[in-house]
């Protein structure tokens, strides 16, 4: 018997060995394919940049018969190029043609395509985060195009709150970078935005993200991917495998990602194990990943490097291919941090992987796309698919299914057949007027007053304040103001060129060679300056020194001696003194909040190309700002109470767990999230239409139970019901009449939150649950509508992750702080 099982196994072993092996021989192509070593296999792969090129000519699309004809072939012999078939049976044609080698290097971000079939080489890897960057490999300035547009970084552009802004940036970014495609230089797949929550204040990479509130994250996402995606006409089609693509967008990094390299390397996010709970994941960390993909459309998900309760996330079938295919119905492909699948093996040692295993997991957890950072020969599955292949690990179809995703996401975007709307555009459309004052307009927009002296420091009259000292070494900053993920602007305006073109005589003095300020250089003439000057204006703050990609924090005060510098010139200045901030994560800046001389400090975030010119629209008060924070600014002693490495948002007051992001922090705080003082003031009048909503319960409803204050006196016997069992078609709707009091015209948001009853214990102090920009002019008013479904804006999320809705009396606040407005809003359950 064991002879038969032993005989049995050799057999299969030598039927499966050659029937493998029969696979991997490409019968149509000469090039042998056995066991070439790893840097031979990518000896041709070197990715030549520029348009799709053949004998020297240019082509906007791979399907032109010229360019098949250039190149020796026939188009009309390649169904992937008959435009009157639908896409998958195209697909289906091109992955036919393709032997096993050219799918696997098809796998990876510099994919080569096949001359053999006509396919053209291409170049996955462009970045988008606030212009078009040449960050990746696909893009490159010089020779024709020298610059694009920077608008500010997104943490600026999210403190506008404005979505129409920030759909407009997308659209204008695409539009640059359609023009870039077309001439070679940038690809039609951008990996942006970076859609993670700011869990952590001490986080390197807040400056790239919105910020850290679900809503507003969530909110921005959709908004930026479709300005970057949408094709006017067809933002809804019905099916979207099909839908055109301006750009194809990325939703990353996914998920519970934010440590970059924290504690003097202790900590990186090579090596980073996320400790998570599901209810936190549900409420938090997964949020605008879900909107990204459901609303948003975003055409992929990139994973992130590290690990998830132990798993690495791009071999995590659960958080991949389910989540995203499944429960979201992306319609594009998923995309590896750059190295993320080499990580798994030299990093996190994960299971002892070879890189075989390593392909093979991440393979079947949905991966398409294996983005090799640096090395000409570094790709993963480039190097190693095919032995994974010969091992038997993956199977062909895996592969086919991989390319299926990207070839649909490359046909949407015009890769095949051009897109009329967008082949003429080109160097014209890059640069451009408008986009200039696009990118300033996000600047002004997104500014943040955040202290203004008696409401009257700023703005500066220029009929009286006619010389100006401008110190520190932010003053002339130029690069610091694109900050990272940037492209090369068209041109800067940097703080002493927008001062200077206010008709004022400015004073510069740089008080520290650099953002460090390790010393401060020449105080004397400091002094000096702010002595005669008739008022002073302090730049000071952070940039990519200080906080950036794999570097995070330790702290939150200003850098070396800044606080020092700060105070001795606001002691000695003459005339009134003005902080501005530069930033992506918050300061502590409690000793300029409270010091009288300083009367007025502005954040202005990574302010983009056109810094100078917003930051001196607004002092000179020609524009009123409007910007909110998106983050909280805690004090620095908030970062000594908890790790950087603690991913739970709840406080534990056994432990002394302070709790994270406005949502569960309710200690003493610098700035608090949402904060943003205006030159005028505005008063809200509320009316809603409805204060309770009765919502019908069936029998078959389930009651969940609900953590419950130790004082608390109602006890339901159905304290909430599970959201997905609800029809939740009811709104909570109601008008905010908001005057503006004061003596300036504004652009006001106006900002909802919602506050769970009083019993239950353990939920959110408040949650954003909409804003609304509005512009209203000095002593006029003007009405919002706010129609909020009442299950999005009062769900909970109890312990075990469920999504529930509570019954009792919630609470909608409009505005905080002294100016808040609310009402109560009761939730009756019918059975
Ligand atoms: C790969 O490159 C080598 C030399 O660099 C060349 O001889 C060979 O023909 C190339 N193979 C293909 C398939 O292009
Ligand atoms: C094609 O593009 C390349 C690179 O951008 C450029 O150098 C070349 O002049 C272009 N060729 C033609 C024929 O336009
Ligand atoms: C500002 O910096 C630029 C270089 O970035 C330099 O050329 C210029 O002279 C500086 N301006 C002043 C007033 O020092
Ligand atoms: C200010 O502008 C004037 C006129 O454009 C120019 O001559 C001067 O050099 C500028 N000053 C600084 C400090 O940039
Ligand atoms: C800072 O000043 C000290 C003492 O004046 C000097 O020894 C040191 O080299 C300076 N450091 C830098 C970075 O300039």
């Amino acid at each position: 018997m064991a002879n038969i099982v032993k005989l049995l196994f050799i057999l299969f072993l030598s039927f499966f060995i050659s029937t493998s092996s029969r696979i991997i021989t490409p019968s149509s192509s000469s090039s042998s394919s056995s066991s070439s070593s790893p840097s031979s296999v990518l000896s041709n792969l070197t990715y030549i940049p520029g348009p799709i090129q053949s004998n020297g000519k240019n082509y906007t699309r791979v399907c032109d018969p010229e360019r098949f004809a250039d190149m020796g072939l026939n188009m009309k012999d390649f169904a992937y190029c008959d435009k009157s078939l639908p896409y998958s049976v195209r697909i289906k044609d091109l992955i036919g043609r393709m032997t096993v080698k050219e799918k696997i290097l098809n796998l990876g971000d510099r994919a080569p395509g096949s001359g053999r079939v006509g396919l053209q080489n291409y170049n996955w890897w462009t970045e988008a985060l606030h212009g078009i960057s040449d960050v990746g490999h696909a893009t490159y300035f010089g020779d024709i195009i020298n610059s694009a547009t920077v608008f500010p970084t997104p943490i600026l552009t999210v403190s506008t709150f404005d979505p129409a802004l920030w759909r407009q940036i997308g659209h204008t970014v695409s539009i640059e970078g359609r023009a870039m495609y077309n001439l070679g230089h940038a690809g039609l797949t951008v990996w942006s935005p970076n859609i993670n929550i700011v869990r952590d204040p001490r986080w390197g990479r807040a400056l790239e993200t919105p910020g850290e509130d679900p809503l507003a994250v969530s909110v921005y996402a959709v908004n930026y991917v479709r300005g970057l995606q949408d094709v006017e006409g067809f933002e809804v089609v019905k099916d979207p495998n099909t839908r055109p693509l301006s750009l194809s967008a990325c939703c990353k990094h996914y998920t519970a990602y934010d440590v970059d390299q924290w504690y003097h390397e202790m900590y990186n996010r090579k090596e980073f194990d996320a400790r998570t709970m599901e209810r936190d994941m549900v409420e938090t960390f997964n949020r605008p990943f879900e909107s990204c993909v459901r609303e948003g459309d975003g055409s992929s998900i990139m994973c992130s490097y590290n690990k998830i309760n132990g798993v690495p996330v791009c071999a995590n079938p659960r958080l991949m291919s389910q989540t995203f295919r499944g429960e979201w119905d992306l319609h594009g492909y998923i995309v590896s941090d750059c190295d993320s699948v080499q990580v798994m093996t030299e990093n996190h040692k994960w299971l002892h992987d070879s890189p075989v295993d390593a392909i093979a997991q991440s393979l079947s957890a949905g991966l398409d796309l294996d983005c090799g950072c640096c090395g000409e020969s570094d790709n993963y599955f480039q190097n190693f698919g095919e032995s994974a292949i010969q091992q038997g690990r993956i199977r062909e179809k895996d592969l086919d299914n991989a390319l299926t995703n990207l070839y649909t996401v490359l046909m949407r975007v015009g890769f095949f057949d051009g897109n009329p709307l967008f082949d003429k555009l080109g160097l014209n459309d890059i640069c451009s007027k408008e986009h200039i004052e696009l990118s300033a307009k996000a600047a002004r927009e997104g500014i943040v007053l955040l202290k203004n002296n008696d409401n009257n420091v700023l703005p500066l009259d220029t009929s009286k304040f006619k010389k100006i000292a401008l110190i520190g070494p932010l003053a002339n900053a130029t690069e610091p103001m694109r900050g990272n993920y940037a492209g090369v602007p068209c041109k800067y305006i940097t703080p002493i060129d927008g001062f200077n073109a206010s008709n004022v005589q400015v004073d510069y003095q740089q008080g520290c060679a650099d953002v460090g300020c390790q010393n401060i250089s020449d105080l004397n003439s400091v002094l000096e300056s702010v002595k005669n000057a008739d008022a002073t204006v302090l730049f000071f703050g952070n940039d990519l020194s200080i906080e950036r990609e794999e570097f995070d924090r330790d702290g939150l005060k200003l850098p070396g001696e800044q606080e020092k510098l700060i105070t001795k010139a606001a002691e000695a200045a003459k005339g009134p003194v003005i902080l501005v901030l530069m930033s992506g994560g918050g300061l502590d800046v409690s000793f300029a909040e409270k010091h009288p001389k300083i009367g007025a400090i502005l954040w202005a975030g990574y302010p983009g190309e056109q810094g100078g010119h917003a930051i001196a629209d607004i002092v000179f008060g020609k524009y009123n700002p409007g910007g909110r924070l998106p983050l909280t600014w805690y004090h620095d002693d908030y970062v000594k109470q908890l790790p950087m490495t603690s991913l739970q948002l709840r406080p534990n007051k056994e432990f002394g767990y302070p709790g994270r992001t406005y949502r569960f922090f309710d200690g003493p705080v610098v700035y608090p999230f949402g904060h943003g003082l205006s030159y005028t003031q505005y008063k809200y009048t509320v009316k809603p239409k409805l204060s309770s909503i009765n919502v019908g319960l069936e029998k078959h409803h389930k009651c969940k139970d609900l953590s419950l204050k130790s004082n608390a006196n109602v006890i339901s016997e159905c304290p909430s019901a599970l959201i997905d069992d609800l029809k939740c078609e009811e709104t909570i709707s109601f008008s905010v009449e908001v005057a503006n009091v004061g003596k300036m015209d504004g652009d006001h948001t106006v900002m909802v939150y919602s506050k769970p009853p009083e019993f239950v214990d353990d939920a959110p102090i408040k949650q954003l649950i909409g804003f609304q920009k509005v512009f209203v002019p000095a002593g006029k008013k003007k009405v919002v509508k706010f129609d909020i479904n009442a299950c999005k804006a009062l769900t909970l999320v109890e312990k075990t992750a469920y999504k529930v809705l509570a019954e009792g009396q919630h609470t909608i606040v409009i505005g905080f702080g002294d100016d808040a407005v609310s009402f109560p809003f009761e939730v009756v359950f019918k059975k």
